[in-house]
């Protein structure tokens, strides 16, 4: 399994799989995994080549009264689960690469999708998802790319900005059997 930690790197390697024909599954998480990522990551292995599982906690999805430092992180856990699941490369970025100084390109997605719920309560929290998601589509290049049907509305948000942005993936919205460990509330 393979680590990247830059953005040209991972790009880079993953152009290199596509070049050599092979389809490519993206599991985009914010690490801590727990047995629902790894199911995604299961239905990764079987409907595609290679397997990519992002591992990003994106300071830009939290709202100012979340606290982004208390979301809990286990990177060498996480590797070794991933390992024994044997997804084929992992990302697992610094914030300073995904948001260089001066960064300032965002996705916001309109419309009655996030007028509710998540989108309601939690503001700016779908517009740093969204961005998160489609700069880790751009890196990433995947065929398909796979989320938990328990958040479902942000299934719902992804699924319009890949129709109207015409990224060239599938979702595919998996049902994963989520146990949240304690503190991972915000994930
Ligand atoms: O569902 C999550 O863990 C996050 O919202 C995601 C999709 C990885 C984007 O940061």
């Amino acid at each position: 399994m393979q680590v990247f930690n830059t953005v040209n790197e991972m790009q880079n390697w993953c152009t290199d799989q596509k070049n050599q024909g092979k389809t490519i599954g993206l599991v985009p998480t914010m690490g801590y995994l727990h047995e629902g990522h790894l199911s995604l990551v299961r239905e990764a292995r079987r409907q595609t080549d290679v397997v990519v599982v992002s591992i990003f906690v994106n300071p830009i999805q939290f709202g100012a009264n979340e606290d982004l430092d208390k979301y809990p992180r286990d990177l060498s856990k996480d590797l070794e689960m991933l390992e024994k699941e044997k997804a084929d490369a992992v990302f697992a970025p610094a914030a300073a690469e995904m948001y260089p100084p001066g960064y300032n390109s965002f996705v916001e997605i309109e419309g009655q999708v996030t007028a509710k719920l998540c989108g309601a309560s939690r503001p700016g929290h779908f517009k740093g998802v969204a961005t998160v998601v489609a700069k880790l589509f751009n890196i990433c290049q995947p065929n398909r790319a796979f989320f938990g049907q328990k958040d479902a509305q942000q299934v719902l948000v992804i699924e319009k900005m890949v129709r109207e942005l015409n990224f060239p993936l599938q979702i595919v919205s998996a049902h994963s059997k989520r146990k949240r460990r304690p503190g991972h509330e915000f994930a």
